[in-house]
């Protein structure tokens, strides 16, 4: 039987964070990874570079027959979401769906936030794209005060299987200072790219205890599962043998080897070149 994955899709392993997290919440579907190691990262690329390189990766999963696909990447959700959603999807695919990480992050901020101070960690794309600070701001109707910090070598420390090193806490260290005295008051922090989470034990040292720190895995994964629930026009397409495949730009070998560690399961990739 032919297979209809849900797509995951991210500049590199950051997405992994997301799909651990979705097939913890729903193991019955199939799922296929998408990284685009080898042009890694989006972070600091233009507007149009990570548009078309995004819809390339797109383009690529609805040829592996996907119906509904993921950004699991903020950079990618910010600046080429919703030029694919509104001028693509419809020339392309009208039944298919594409959705991004930003939206379902800052209504669980929203809720999380005890004193309406909250922060944002993304890439310098991310950021500068004002996303989250917009975004923010519709949702709670200006009632937050919101502080933003780029974090330029985040993803590299990541990719690079830097973290834990004496540089990653160098640059994770200045990071959080910046964005603390930007905002003393800050009770919230969102990582708003989805490597962040493999750095969190690094980033708590540096934070006092009573600061949430939001990781967008659970919250997309749960997001998810009630798009799937709403929409049984997709849901029903969306095979059910449990099975998740991985694809890489970079070579298989490399990210076989980041992915098989922080999955904790043996990871099989293959290449892909655009
Ligand atoms: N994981 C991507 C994000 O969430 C990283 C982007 C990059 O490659 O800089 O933004």
């Amino acid at each position: 039987m032919t297979r209809t994955p849900i797509g995951i899709f991210d500049s590199g392993i950051g997405g992994l964070t997301i799909l651990k997290e979705i097939r913890k919440r729903l193991p019955e579907y199939d799922y296929i990874y998408f990284g685009d190691n080898a042009r890694t990262p989006y972070g600091t690329r233009s507007f149009d570079v990570v548009y078309e390189y995004t819809l390339e990766a797109v383009k690529k999963l609805f040829e592996f027959g996907c119906e509904l696909i993921i950004l699991a990447c903020n950079t990618a959700s910010a600046k080429a979401l919703r030029t694919i959603q509104q001028n693509d999807l419809p020339r392309l695919a009208p039944h298919k769906r594409v959705l991004g990480v930003i939206r379902p992050s800052t209504e669980t901020v929203l809720s999380l936030t005890r004193n309406n101070h909250v922060g944002v960690l993304g890439t310098n794309g991310t950021i500068s794209s004002h996303s989250y600070l917009i975004e923010l701001e519709k949702i709670s109707n200006g009632k937050l005060f919101v502080s933003q910090e780029a974090c330029h070598m985040w993803v590299p420390i990541v990719e690079n299987n830097e973290t834990g090193t004496m540089g990653a806490n160098y640059f994770i260290e200045k990071n959080i200072t910046n964005l603390l005295e930007t905002d003393p008051e800050i009770d919230t922090i969102i990582l708003g790219c989805t490597h962040y989470p493999i750095l969190i034990p690094s980033i708590r040292k540096y934070l006092p205890e009573n600061v949430l720190l939001v990781d967008q895995g659970p919250i997309v994964a749960e997001k998810l599962a009630d798009y799937l629930n709403r929409h049984s026009e997709i849901e029903k397409k969306c095979t059910k043998e449990g099975s998740v495949a991985y694809y890489s730009t970079e070579q298989a070998e490399n990210f076989e080897a980041k992915a098989t560690l922080f999955m904790k399961e043996k990871v099989k990739a293959t290449t892909i070149q655009f």
